[in-house]
C-alpha cells in the first residue's frame, strides 16, 4: 500500500437490523473505498445507514455480510487507527473538559503525566486552552464538539470518523467548526470519513462526495469535488462551489423518497 494507496475499502457491505421480529436492511451490497490522506463526505436520505456505516468502520457493530478493510487488514473492532467524533458529543457530564479528552488515553493505559500532557496539547489544538478544567454543561454546543473532536484527535489516529459532527450546532458555530476543521486537517493530515446531511458542508471540506441511495443504502453515485484547496470563504461564494453542490442535489433530489 503507497502513500496514497487505498486505506479504507467497504467491499459488498450488508447490515439488517431485528425490530419487534422483523427484518430491517439498512445497508446491501454497499462498496467504495477511500485513499489515505482523503476527506470523504457521506450523504444520503435519513435512515439509509449512514451512521450504521460509521459504527462498522469504527468496529462497533459487525457487517452481516461482505467486508470492512483499514488499513489492509479486516476490522475486527475498534483500534488506535480511528477515532469518532458523535454528533451528539458524548461527553462524559461528571469529567472535566482534561478528564474527557484524556479518557482515551486512561483507556490505553498510558500514566497520567503523559495522558494529561497529550491532553492539553489537544485541547489547545482545538481552541480550547484555559478551559482544561471546566466540565461539559458550563460549555456552548460549539464548545462542547471541540472537546469532542481533541477526544479523538489525542489519540493521533490515522482515520478520522465523523457522524454529523456539526448537526447539532448553529449555522455560525458550523461554520466557524468547518473551517477549523479544514486548517487542522491541512496542518495534521488525515483520513477522513464524514456522515453529514447538508450539502453545502460535504462539498466544502470533502475531495469526494459518496451519496447513499434510500434504504437499503448502497453507492449511488460519487461526486468528486473540483474546488482548490486550502478553501476558505471565498471557495464558498465561488461558482464552482454551487456547481458542486447543485451537482450533489440532483443525484439526492430523485433518492430522497417524497
Ligand atoms: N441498533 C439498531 N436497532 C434497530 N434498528 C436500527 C439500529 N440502528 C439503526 N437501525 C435502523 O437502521 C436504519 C439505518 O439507520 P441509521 O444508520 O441510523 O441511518 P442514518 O444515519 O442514515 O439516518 C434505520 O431504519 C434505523 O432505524
Ligand atoms: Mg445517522
Amino acid at each position: 500500500m503507497g502513500m496514497n494507496g487505498t486505506v479504507i475499502e467497504v467491499s459488498e457491505v450488508s447490515r439488517h437490523f431485528r425490530i419487534a421480529g422483523h427484518e430491517l436492511t439498512a445497508l446491501f451490497g454497499l462498496s467504495f473505498a477511500v485513499r489515505r490522506g482523503e476527506f470523504v463526505s457521506i450523504i444520503g436520505p435519513s435512515g439509509c445507514g449512514k451512521t450504521t456505516l460509521l459504527r462498522m468502520l469504527a468496529g462497533l457493530i459487525e457487517p452481516h455480510g461482505g467486508q470492512i478493510r483499514v488499513g489492509g487488514r479486516p476490522v475486527r473492532g475498534p483500534g488506535r487507527d480511528r477515532a469518532v467524533v458523535f454528533q451528539d458529543f458524548a461527553l462524559l457530564p461528571w469529567e472535566t473538559v482534561l478528564g474527557n479528552v484524556a479518557f482515551p488515553l486512561e483507556i490505553q493505559g498510558l500514566p497520567r503525566g503523559e495522558r494529561e500532557e497529550r491532553a492539553r496539547r489537544a485541547i489547545a489544538l482545538v481552541g480550547l486552552a484555559g478551559f482544561e478544567a471546566s466540565y461539559p454543561y458550563q460549555l456552548s454546543g460549539g464548545m462542547q464538539q471541540r472537546v469532542g473532536l481533541a477526544r479523538a484527535l489525542v489519540v493521533d489516529p490515522e482515520t478520522l470518523l465523523m457522524d454529523e459532527p456539526f448537526g447539532a450546532l448553529d449555522a455560525q458555530t458550523r461554520h466557524l467548526l468547518q473551517d477549523e476543521v479544514l486548517a487542522l486537517w491541512q496542518a495534521h493530515p488525515k483520513t477522513v470519513v464524514m456522515v453529514t446531511h447538508d450539502m453545502e458542508e460535504a462539498v466544502y471540506l470533502s475531495d469526494r462526495v459518496l451519496i447513499l441511495t434510500a434504504r437499503p443504502g448502497r453507492l449511488a453515485r460519487e461526486v468528486a469535488v473540483p474546488l482548490p484547496r486550502p478553501r476558505d470563504e471565498s471557495v464558498r461564494r465561488s461558482a464552482a462551489f454551487a456547481e458542486a453542490v447543485e451537482d450533489v442535489w440532483s443525484s439526492l433530489r430523485t433518492l430522497v423518497a417524497a
